[in-house]
């Protein structure tokens, strides 16, 4: 059985499309999903699924301890899902070629530090853009910066609003991060 570890700090709409796709599959599970938020909709997303559900504060992620906590759940996959802090290091280190995000542009653009939500759609937005998308990644020491495993466009006018580009993004993470998951898993 194939496991997965999502971490998310958010309301985890992608974490539920993942744990939807893997729902009675027999090969792949959702073990555990970790937040850096107690109040993170993940987790009650998590706990409705009979999944573990693990908070944990900014201290214990770089502290080595939810390394540990990690390193317990046995992954063969570590998916970020709205993760909003740096990963560290030591969890980078210990699971090389094991970890990935997905972040909501087509990286290199509007990648690094800050850059997430609406700050992502709203440079798109005033960029003109004609296009826009998801990428999916290999996570290293730096934000948004690990190879490319898979990307997605979406046409723009050029006229959308930030809340339309982000509807059109979310589509397009909920439609592909499931599928490229399971083809990483197999
Ligand atoms: C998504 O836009 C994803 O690209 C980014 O964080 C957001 C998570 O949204 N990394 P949700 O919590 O899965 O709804």
């Amino acid at each position: 059985m194939k496991r997965i570890v999502i971490f998310a700090s958010g309301a985890g709409s992608n974490a539920a499309k993942i744990i939807a796709h893997f729902a009675g599959n027999s090969q792949v599970e959702v073990a555990a999903v970790f937040s850096n938020k107690s109040d993170a909709g993940v987790l009650d997303i998590a706990r409705k699924n009979g999944i573990a559900a693990i908070a944990f504060t900014r201290d214990e992620l770089n502290s080595g301890t939810v390394l540990s906590l990690v390193e317990a759940q046995k992954p063969d996959l570590i998916v970020l899902a709205g993760f909003l802090l740096k990963f560290p290091a030591d969890i980078v280190a210990a699971f090389p070629r094991k970890i990935i995000n997905i972040h909501p542009a087509l990286l290199p653009k509007y990648g690094g530090k800050g850059m997430f939500g609406m700050n992502v759609h709203r440079a798109v937005s005033e960029s003109g853009d004609a296009k826009t998308g998801i990428t999916i990644h290999y996570v290293d020491e730096h934000y948004d910066n690990g190879d490319i495993i898979f990307q997605a466009e979406a046409e723009l006018s050029g006229r959308e609003s930030c809340e339309e580009i982000s509807k059109i993004v979310q589509k397009l993470e909920h439609t592909h991060f499931p599928t490229v998951i399971e083809k990483l898993l197999n």
